[in-house]
């Protein structure tokens, strides 16, 4: 923004005089009334300051027009005229109702200047997940080296305008929209929603326990970074539909995370017309993507020791037991025979005095279970699946053995290597993964897509020499690591933000 050197002295001082009396004839309440009807009248009887306050009207509609437009005033003889013209105005009509006129034209034009944009934007349809994405896709994040990336509002980089959203489509977000306006000019019916609201964009699925946990650490990030702030409700989206729901596992670890009942909003009574602007909106749509390892295992420490505070389970363990756990599936990626690999990792497990062996089925514990399981457990011996999410509630520094079955390695793409990554990110240590070189047979070329669905739905069999040296090689290093720390003075846990 321009503005010749001369003006500009002028046109910040007699904006910050005036700014209390702005929002007061807009509400058009009866005190804001009152207001203009006085100054009316003192400018009745003095004409100098008649001209003062409507230039003052004037500077005002000039800046506004600067803010709304987001376009630079135009070059300097041009707005000379401008000025110029107004000026003209003024001192041709002298006629002191035409000031409040002005303001009430201007807070009608800053109402219906507030523009809704689809919430999901098509074009970006190619990469939905990178930049800018296809979700409020007009919009910035704020991003620190090795911070969060996120969008607040109101804030500085929003110029004080808060987020206004519209629709509750949950099949198609280009039928969702979204908007920034100045609180004090909200849309015309809007409903201003108090308090801080969070807003997740997840390019999967809520029901996923790993794709959903992704999109909510930023906010636990957040939270850490803002004073341990917490949200007054939360509105999920998935493709910028809304969704009313995330697995049960999620939502008890955000529970316990933010101190209290996970307030999803449903829009159960919100026409699908009305406006709803929310005081405060916090909006997450990229993951953890760009925050720093030591940023993620801060959010890590920080969701397993409120877990484990919400659970009733010790924050620090005491003894020397090693725990060795068998996290077991069923179905899908089971192990062929069961008794056959439960009886190599005990054989393992009772050469060492301190080793104690515990076999569980993901499927059938509670989430405080699950949270108190992880507790005691030193190495995670689980096939590949969502339940090895789980290993984030360990003590840092534990063990993480994983199994795959037969093909996976040529067509999983990435997707093989999120558990090494939530080991990494959460400080724990992946000791590798075992392949099963034998299983049921695809018909088509190695690579072709469709062996991925008879592949991902396999069983998982065993190599009794393979897995025995592993589970001895793992035992003895955490043998030596527990020896070593308990040597250490332990500083007692403490969790941050409580
Ligand atoms: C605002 O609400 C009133 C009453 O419900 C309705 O008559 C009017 O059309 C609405 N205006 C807009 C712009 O939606
Ligand atoms: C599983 O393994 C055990 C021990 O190695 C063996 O005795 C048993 O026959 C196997 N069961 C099946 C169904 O293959
Ligand atoms: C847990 O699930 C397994 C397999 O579905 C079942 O055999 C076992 O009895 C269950 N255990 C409990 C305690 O429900
Ligand atoms: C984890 O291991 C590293 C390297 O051995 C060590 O520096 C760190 O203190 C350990 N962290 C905890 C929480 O035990
Ligand atoms: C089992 O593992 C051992 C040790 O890594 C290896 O030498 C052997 O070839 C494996 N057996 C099979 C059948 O893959």
């Amino acid at each position: 923004m321009t503005i010749l050197p001369s003006h500009h002295h002028n046109l910040t001082t007699t904006t910050t005089t005036t700014k209390s009396q702005m929002p007061n004839h807009q509400k058009q309440s009866p005190r804001a009334t009152a207001t203009t009807t006085t100054t009316a009248r003192y400018s009745f009887f003095s004409p100098k300051l008649s001209v003062y306050l409507c230039a003052i009207c004037v500077t005002l509609f000039i800046l506004f027009h600067i803010k709304i437009l987001q376009t630079p005033i135009p070059s300097s003889p041009n707005s000379l005229s401008f000025l110029h013209n107004w000026q003209g105005k003024l001192s041709a009509n002298d006629d002191p109702t035409s000031c409040s006129d002005t303001l009430a034209s201007m807070a009608e034009n800053l109402r219906n200047s507030v523009t809704f944009l689809p919430l999901k934007d098509l074009r970006f349809a190619n990469s939905a997940l990178v930049g800018h994405t296809w979700f409020m896709s007009s919009l910035y994040d704020t991003h620190e080296e090795g911070e969060v990336q996120y969008q607040q509002f109101p804030s500085k980089q929003s110029n004080g305008r808060i987020l206004c959203m519209k629709g509750n489509d949950n099949h198609d977000g280009s039928w969702n929209y979204y908007a920034l306006a100045y609180p004090n000019f909200l849309p015309k019916n809007a409903t201003l929603v108090p308090g801080r609201t969070f807003v997740s964009y997840n390019h999967y699925d809520f029901g996923n326990i790993w794709h959903g946990l992704s999109s909510l650490v930023p906010f636990v990030a957040w939270h850490i970074k803002s004073t341990c702030a917490v949200p007054d409700r939360w509105i999920l989206y998935h493709w910028g539909e809304v969704r009313t729901w995330m697995s049960p596992w999620l939502s008890t670890l955000m529970e316990a995370t933010f101190n209290g009942p996970l307030n999803i909003e449903k829009f159960e009574d919100v026409d699908e017309s009305s406006t709803r602007c929310y005081e405060e909106a916090v909006v997450m749509r990229h993951n953890e993507g760009g925050m720093s390892r030591e940023k993620r295992m801060e959010v890590y420490d920080l969701i397993r020791c409120k877990a484990r505070g919400m659970c009733g389970v010790e924050l620090d363990r005491t003894g020397d037991e090693i725990g060795m756990t068998l996290f077991m599936r069923t179905g899908a990626r089971s192990f062929r025979n069961e008794s056959a690999v439960v009886e190599i990792f005990e054989r393992e497990c009772s050469k060492v005095e301190t080793c104690r062996l515990t076999v569980a089925y993901s499927s059938n514990l509670t989430v405080c279970e699950q949270v108190k399981l992880m507790a005691s457990t030193d190495i995670l011996v689980s096939p590949h699946g969502a339940q090895l999410t789980n290993m984030f509630l360990m003590d840092r520094n534990s063990s993480v053995l994983e199994f795959f079955p037969k093909g996976w390695l040529k067509l999983a793409g990435v997707g093989q290597l999120v558990y090494h990554w939530i080991a990494s990110w959460s400080g724990m240590k992946h000791q590798g993964a075992w392949r099963d070189p034998e299983g049921d047979h695809c018909p088509y070329p190695d690579d072709d897509r469709r062996c991925m669905s008879i592949y991902k739905n396999g069983r998982i069999g065993y190599n009794a020499t393979y897995f025995a040296e592993w589970a001895s090689r793992v035992l003895n290093e955490v043998k030596l690591r527990k020896d070593e720390e308990a040597t250490r003075n332990k500083v007692p846990t403490k969790c941050a933000c409580s």
